[in-house]
């Protein structure tokens, strides 16, 4: 294709193209990929194991996306046999050929990217740029992982000798059995970035999407089964808290990669701490991500920045920006800027052209907003938002406004915690070292942003900010928008298991382990 990648570094591009192109396929999509049946797969075949169950978009109630398996624990363990029968084969690959594999899978999932990022939006609710955006992002995803694995040529290296008449390698070999259990807010990029780093490491995969994404779920398996990837290696099991447990507690699990929020990451660490032995967990959680802006910002900079990250995909990234600490001395400036484009945010169907915001994932998360409002309108001053939004198509999804609160206490639970609303809290500071410390004090580092053009602020920055992923003057995005081979995403502390990213150089390994070998 000729059109332009819609990538975080490209955002000012002309993406009439791509628009031309949506505006055929969203139609096409709606009526035709929608509301079909997908059944599990397990070792390239249909499987109807479990309830079945709908799902419908969050965009507009009375679109069906489809019906779907929950998975029991009887089709649990027929995906757990299929992929421990196919591990045999796929780990004793020669690297090489498991990486000609995996480019494959990318190369299927760059032709059909477009229509990825289609079900997508209708599946998550996700704007159009950022919809499409998370597709190119899992095809270099995909290929990235290669890249590593070609780079580290295979990660088999010899090692020194102690005696002339003896030879010691090194090598990072596969685990096992990898369980992939996503969460919905990047359905594609999240889910590719766990699955093909397992398969390009040499483990099979049983995959488990989110409940809320299982749409864009099946549509990743068949793209991997139309690839060519050996049956069994990849299997999809749909479902909710039940088959996650099912799948979790099953034996035949040598490693697990989750992504999705603290509570469940934290339980599935103790769950695997509890057994007899201790395998690989790979937990990518939430986060609590600071932005500060200082008086030698630029305030437009700052202002997209900050509005990109608080607001985007509704807040619900691990990555958002939900709190921004502002120098006293720019205060006033900064939130007549950011309440002015602010308002001209626009909330709606994200199949629109211009829609920058569509609705929040499901009933839960529009309680949640609305307690969170509450206690904002409570203990501190809602600046602008606050409300959900009605009448019409508002009517059928869970709309809701951008929403600015100023005046909390700093120790506020809504300071605290991860809240994964459109929700952005502005806090005044005098002393950068004193804000960044307390932007420190929470239970996550994940990401964290800046705007300052002077060098000491900046340098005091990237040198306290305990964040796995730092960003400097950044406006298309003052915390989020990290890309593959381009940012680590590596969240520190309660964000993560190992500080070791996704998207980053150290990675895959994670999917490996270790083994010298030294023959006489
Ligand atoms: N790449 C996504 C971000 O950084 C997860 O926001």
């Amino acid at each position: 294709t000729t059109l332009p990648r819609v990538t975080y570094s490209n955002i000012r591009a002309d993406f009439s193209g791509v628009h031309a192109l949506l505006d055929r396929l969203i139609p096409e999509a709606r009526d035709g990929a929608l509301g079909k049946d997908w059944p599990n797969r397990i070792a390239g075949r249909a499987d109807e194991g479990g309830a079945l169950y709908e799902a419908r978009s969050p965009i507009d109630d009375r679109l069906l996306l489809g019906r779907f398996r929950a998975a029991d624990a009887a089709a649990v363990d027929r995906a757990v046999s299929a992929a421990r029968a196919a591990a045999r084969d796929w780990g004793a690959l020669p690297w090489r050929e498991r990486v000609a594999a995996v480019r494959a899978f990318a190369a299927e999932l760059d032709r059909r990217k477009y229509d990825l990022a289609v079900a997508c939006l209708l599946e998550v609710g996700k704007s159009r740029m950022e919809a499409v955006g998370e597709a190119e992002e899992a095809v270099d995803l995909a290929r990235y992982y290669c890249d590593q694995m070609e780079e580290n040529a295979g990660f088999e290296r010899p090692l020194a000798r102690a005696f002339e008449a003896e030879e010691t390698s090194d090598r990072l070999r596969p685990v096992g059995v990898f369980a992939v259990i996503a969460p919905f807010n990047f359905p594609l990029a999240l889910s590719v970035n766990m699955m093909s780093a397992a398969l390009v490491a040499g483990n099979t995969v049983v995959y488990k999407p989110s409940p809320a994404a299982g749409l864009t779920g099946a549509l990743l398996v068949a793209a991997a089964e139309a690839a060519g990837l050996p049956e069994g290696v990849v299997a999809l099991l749909c479902g909710g808290a039940e088959t996650g447990r099912a799948l979790t507690a099953h034996p035949g699990i040598d490693g697990f990669a989750f992504t999705g929020s603290h509570a469940v990451g934290m339980g599935l660490l103790r769950q695997v701490a509890a057994g007899r032995f201790n395998r690989p967990v790979i937990v990518e959680m939430g986060g609590k991500n600071p932005t500060y802006v200082t008086p030698s910002a630029d305030l437009d900079a700052a202002t997209e920045g900050v509005l990109r990250s608080a607001f985007g995909l509704q807040g619900q990234k691990c990555s958002a920006g939900s709190k921004v600490y502002v120098h006293d001395d720019v205060r006033a400036a900064f939130l007549d800027k950011l309440l002015a484009a602010t308002a001209r945010v626009t909330v709606g169907d994200p199949a629109e052209r211009d829609v920058f915001m569509g609705p929040v994932i499901n009933q839960a998360a529009l309680d949640r907003f609305q307690a969170a409002a509450a206690e904002a309108r409570r203990e501190g001053v809602i600046l602008t938002g606050g409300e959900r939004l009605t009448g019409g198509l508002y009517d059928h999804g869970c709309y809701v406004q951008p929403t600015i609160v100023a005046d909390l206490p700093r120790d506020h639970r809504l300071n605290k915690e991860e809240l994964f609303l459109p929700v952005l809290s502005v806090l005044g500071y005098t002393d950068l070292g004193e804000a960044i410390a307390d932007g420190n004090a929470v239970d996550f580092g994940l990401t964290a942003g800046c705007y300052a053009r002077d060098e000491a602020d900046l340098a005091l920055f990237l040198d306290r900010a305990e964040a796995g992923a730092l960003y400097a003057n950044r406006a298309s995005g003052a915390t989020t928008g990290a890309w593959p081979g381009i940012q680590s995403f590596c969240g520190w502390k309660g964000s993560g298991t190992t500080g070791k990213g996704g998207l980053g150089p150290y990675y895959v390994q994670q999917f490996m382990r270790e083994q010298s070998r030294t023959v006489w």
